[in-house]
């Protein structure tokens, strides 16, 4: 017990309550000593840590006297520049939600903040970047056995209720009620994981993803928001063999069904997949070859602590810093900032009421037209539909 890692954790609603429960689970491995939260008592975790110091900044818990080791942040968007850096400077190491944050800016600010303590690791919550099936995967990719890698495409349809933008003051918000840059759409946000994977497999090491050359995208909205709610896009990724890989990403918040991402990458030598079942398959020269489970889920919260602890005291190395999820950020960024919206046709859109109760909108026949691009790899103006 001696040696377990002091953790902070900061927001501890929406996703970060997954945080408390693993968090406290892992009672060998963690003591969690305190929370940020200004709204902690409105989180679903409240009750589990009530008995804990709550404050509302990083600086009001260091000044009432306490400490930590670590910080995890689990926050708005546009908290996570300010927070993360705070954290550092309270010498703490960070664990800090995906998206980076909000504009390639405060992404400089991070990383200098960074630099500036060599001393503390940082940490980056892409689980998927976690996951000890995609890290194999990746360092196989780069030991060279699969060959060039040809194209990467990712289809993620996952609609959301109305209650899913009003939860909050940021949800396809391009700025917050405070004027805070935001960023959020349905690809840098719910399904950045589909954007950021391809570029970290595409990496020249296990630390680096590769960069876009070249970003083609067509967005759209349907429910009444700043950005959009379904995205498609088509990306040239020079990758680490030297060649370019092909990346096509398809995602909605506006479709009809509820579908697990699938991913498809493919290989002079084989292809790698998951397609509805988390876990990573892959077939190598006409031999199949299992990953095992990727982690998107409850797994991620304890794979990220997991990894949190073994940085923080044993040096291990983080496998997403703040360098590492830059072109998820930079590319997410670019499109949001510079490909025109288009408004669904209104005569496609349906409000219904689904079976859990809750009001969302569909497109109809946006599922197909998600499935057919992802199968051609081509942006709908390309397939000649209109939306
Ligand atoms: N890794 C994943 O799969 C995954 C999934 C969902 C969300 N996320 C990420 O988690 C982060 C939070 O998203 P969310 O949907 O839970 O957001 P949210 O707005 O629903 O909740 C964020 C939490 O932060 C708290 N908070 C607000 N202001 C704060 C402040 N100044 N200081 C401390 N806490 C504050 C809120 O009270 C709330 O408890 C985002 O970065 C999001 O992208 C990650």
């Amino acid at each position: 017990m001696a040696d377990r890692l002091k953790v902070l954790l900061v927001g501890i609603g929406g996703y970060g309550a997954g945080y408390v429960m693993t968090a406290l689970g892992m009672e060998d491995e963690i003591e969690v000593v305190g929370i940020v939260d200004p709204f902690a008592d409105k989180s679903p975790a409240f009750d589990d840590v009530e008995d804990l110091p709550i404050y509302n900044t990083i600086d009001n818990f260091f000044a009432a006297g306490h400490t930590a080791q670590a910080a995890v942040i689990s926050t708005p968007i546009q908290l996570h520049c300010e927070q993360f850096c705070s954290a550092l400077e309270h010498n703490m190491h960070v664990l800090c939600e995906k998206p980076l944050c909000a504009s390639p800016e405060e992404a400089e600010k991070m990383m200098e903040a960074a630099n500036k303590h060599p001393e503390l690791k940082v940490l980056i919550g892409f689980q998927w970047s976690f996951s000890p099936a995609i890290l194999e995967a990746k360092k196989q990719i780069l030991s060279g056995v699969w060959g060039k890698p040809l194209s990467m495409r990712v289809i993620v349809r996952w609609p959301r209720a109305f209650s899913y933008y009003e939860r909050n003051d940021w949800a396809g918000k391009l700025k917050d009620s405070k004027g805070n840059f935001v960023c959020d759409s349905v690809l840098s946000n719910a399904t950045a994981h589909y954007l950021h994977n391809p570029l970290f497999m595409l990496g020249a090491d296990m630390q680096h993803s590769a960069e876009p050359s070249k970003i083609e995208a067509e967005c759209f909205r349907a429910y009444d928001i700043e950005t959009f709610d379904t995205a498609f896009v088509k990306l040239t990724v020079p990758n680490a063999q030297g060649s370019d890989t092909k990346v096509f990403i398809a995602v909605s918040h506006a479709c009809e069904e509820t579908v697990a991402p699938t991913i498809e990458y493919a290989f002079e030598h084989g292809r790698m997949w998951c397609s509805n079942d988390d876990r990573l398959h892959g077939e190598l020269n006409g031999e199949l070859k299992e990953f095992g489970v990727i982690g998107s889920n409850l797994e991620g919260y304890f794979n990220k602590l997991t990894r949190l602890c073994e940085c923080a005291q044993n040096d291990a190395q983080s496998p997403c810093l703040a360098g590492t999820a830059l072109p998820e950020l930079e590319t997410a960024y670019y499109i949001i900032n510079n490909i025109p919206v288009k408004q669904f046709e209104k005569k496609l859109i349906e409000e219904f009421t689904t079976t859990s109760k809750e009001k969302r909108l569909k497109v109809n026949g946006l599922d197909a037209i998600l499935l057919e691009s992802f199968d051609k790899m081509k942006l709908p103006s390309e397939l000649g539909v209109a939306l």
